[in-house]
This record gives C-alpha cells, structure tokens and sequence, in this order.
C-alpha cells in the first residue's frame, strides 16, 4: 500500500511541529512548503535527522513550489500571520485572506483531491475563502479550532478536579473568536457530569457555577493567554496536536467524533456557513455533521457565535475576498 501524501502549507511554528508529529507518528510522507526560501528544507532536514532516534521511516521535503505539493491526500494549511499581543483573531483578517486566496488557487492546481484542514486565524473566514476559491466540496474542506479550544476546556477541568484529563469529556462549538460555546451541559467525567463533581466539591451550587464560569471564560480567552505570554506569536504546540488528531482520523478513516470547524446546510440552524460543530471525520473528509439537543441558552449562545462568524465573512467579502 502506498504511503499517504501531507503536504503542509506554511513552515513556521505550527507547521514545524506536524512535521514532527507525522513523522513520529508515521502518517505518510511530508511536503512541508512555504514561501521563504530555505526554511522548510532546513525545518525538514532537521526533523529527518532524528528518524534513526525516533524510529520512524517516512520522506520529508521542504518546497517552495506548489508543484511539489502534487498528488497530496491530505493538506494543512497554516500560512499566515499568527497574533501579537494586543491583537484578537479578527485584526489578521486582510493579511491571511490575500495569503489564504494565493494558497488555495496553488492547492487547486496541485492538489485537486486533497482534503483540506485550515489553522491560519481568523479560522472561520479563512476556510470560508479556501472553500470558494478552491471550489472544492464542501464536505472537503475544514478547520481546526474546536478540538484545540475543547482540549483547552478539558485540560482546565482536569486541573479543577484533580482527575486525570484523560478521562474528561467536553465540547466547544461555535466559531473559533470570543464567542466560542463550550458547551457545560455536555462536558462530564466518563459519563458523570462536570457540575455534579463540581458541585459535590464545594457543596455549593453558586460557588460551583462561579467556577465553572471561570473555566469558560478562561477557555474562551486561552489563545490570547498564550500569545501573552509567548510575546512573539501564538500557541503552535497544541494547534498542531489538534490538527493531527483530525489528520489521523481521515488519514486512517478512525470516524472520530471531534469538533470541527465544518460547512453546515441547515444543521443547527444555520445554512451555508462554515462554524464548529460536531462531525464524524473518516477517509471523506466531513462524513457526518452530528446535531446536539441545545438548550435555550445554549442555543442563543451558537446564534450568538454565527453571527460572529456571519460579520466577518460579510466583512472579508467587501474587502473583495
Ligand atoms: N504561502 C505559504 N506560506 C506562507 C505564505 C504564503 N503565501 N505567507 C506566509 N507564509 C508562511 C510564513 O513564511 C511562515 O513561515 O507562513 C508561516 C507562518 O508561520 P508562523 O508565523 O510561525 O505562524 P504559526 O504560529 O505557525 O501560525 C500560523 O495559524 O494558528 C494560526 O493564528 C495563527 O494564522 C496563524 C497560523
């Protein structure tokens, strides 16, 4: 069996750290292509470089022409910009969308079958662009930010409980900005919900609720906190990790269900958009989007977080992207 094609679009932090992660984790064989010259050769070199350490056995190539990147199965596309302290997603909007149009018409030329996964930021109007551009189906083309932020959420109720994060369970949905949805209702701990262990803990529902807002709030500013802090660009750590979680279900056809920024045709109420939803990710892509019962609240914040969504691509359209 031949080995799977990644190509990855963008060679700066995010895209150094899915070099690696393919690598060890043998996904396929890796074109890692960006616009300065030498970099990806030497980021790639690099990383070939550990393969008798590591023990793994795959091809990787740094480009600077798209026509390396023909054949891919699978492209990542982190080109772009990332955030300076100060900055929210929204303000790399004209910057990304000029990168993310060049990026698309190179990816349509060289790699019409691939499936696409979008990290550039603002997330949500970057694959709505990829999408148009590329004319690619919809079901073809997604972002990541839903497992990142839900893996944030999750790592932050594992700290609150003293319970391993492996064993939390939670979901954010909705665009990847300010208004993101981590849904409370949802999030348990194999099986037991987060506000009952909470509750059980501080035997005070208010103080329960108190910190349970705190969690949100965090996980709904947790990007900034690390730009903050980096000073020089944005989390690269864990938004390669969540990308290759999605990779390797589609790569694999696992069929996870993750949270993924995907193309909804009426699904939550919301028709023609791209927003973070449930989805079912196997060998074609998008498979399934899965509709969760939402609450009043629950619901008015997604419609909150569309509408988001909604401004910024109307935004990014009369800017003539
Ligand atoms: N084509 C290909 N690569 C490009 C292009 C282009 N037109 N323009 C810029 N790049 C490359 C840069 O040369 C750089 O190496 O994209 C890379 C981006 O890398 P970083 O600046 O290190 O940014 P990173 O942390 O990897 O984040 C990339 O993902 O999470 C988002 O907000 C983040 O939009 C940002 C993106």
């Amino acid at each position: 069996m031949a080995r799977k094609k990644i190509a990855l679009i963008g060679g700066g932090q995010i895209g150094g750290v899915l070099t690696q992660l393919i690598a060890q984790k043998q996904l396929g064989d890796v074109v890692l292509f960006d616009i300065v010259e030498d970099l990806p050769q030497g980021k790639t070199l690099d990383i070939a470089e550990a393969s008798r350490v590591d023990g793994f056995d795959v091809n990787l190539k740094g480009a600077n022409e798209y026509k390396d990147i023909a054949g891919s199965d699978l492209v990542i596309i982190t080109a772009g910009l990332p955030r300076k302290p100060g900055m929210s997603r929204d303000d790399l909007l004209v910057t990304n969308a000029k990168i993310m149009k060049s990026v698309a018409e190179g990816v349509k030329e060289f790699a019409p079958n691939a499936i696409v996964i979008i990290i550039s930021n603002p997330l949500d109007a970057m694959v709505t662009l990829f999408q148009k551009v590329s004319g690619f189906p919809t079901h073809k083309v997604m972002g990541q930010a839903g497992v990142l932020d839900s893996s944030r959420f999750s790592t932050f109720i594992a700290w609150e409980l003293g319970i391993s994060v492996k064993d939390i369970n939670a979901m954010v949905l909705g665009g990847h900005g300010d208004t993101m949805v981590p849904l409370v209702r949802y999030a348990n701990v194999n099986g037991v919900p987060v506000m009952e262990m909470l509750e059980r803990k501080y035997k005070d529902a208010a103080k329960a609720k108190e910190v349970m807002d705190a969690m949100v709030q965090r996980t709904k500013m947790a990007g900034g906190e690390v730009v903050k802090l980096l000073k020089t660009g944005s989390a690269f750590y864990s938004p390669a990790s969540s990308a290759i979680a999605m990779a390797a279900s589609i790569l694999l056809d696992e069929k996870r269900l993750l949270p993924t920024c995907a193309y909804l045709n009426g699904e939550f109420s919301v028709d023609g958009y791209y927003v973070g939803v449930p989805a079912v990710l196997g060998e074609n892509g998008v498979e399934r989007i899965i509709e969760l019962s939402l609450d009043a609240e629950e619901q008015s914040a997604l419609d909150n977080s569309v509408a988001a969504v909604k401004s910024l691509v109307e935004d990014m359209e009369r800017l003539g992207f």
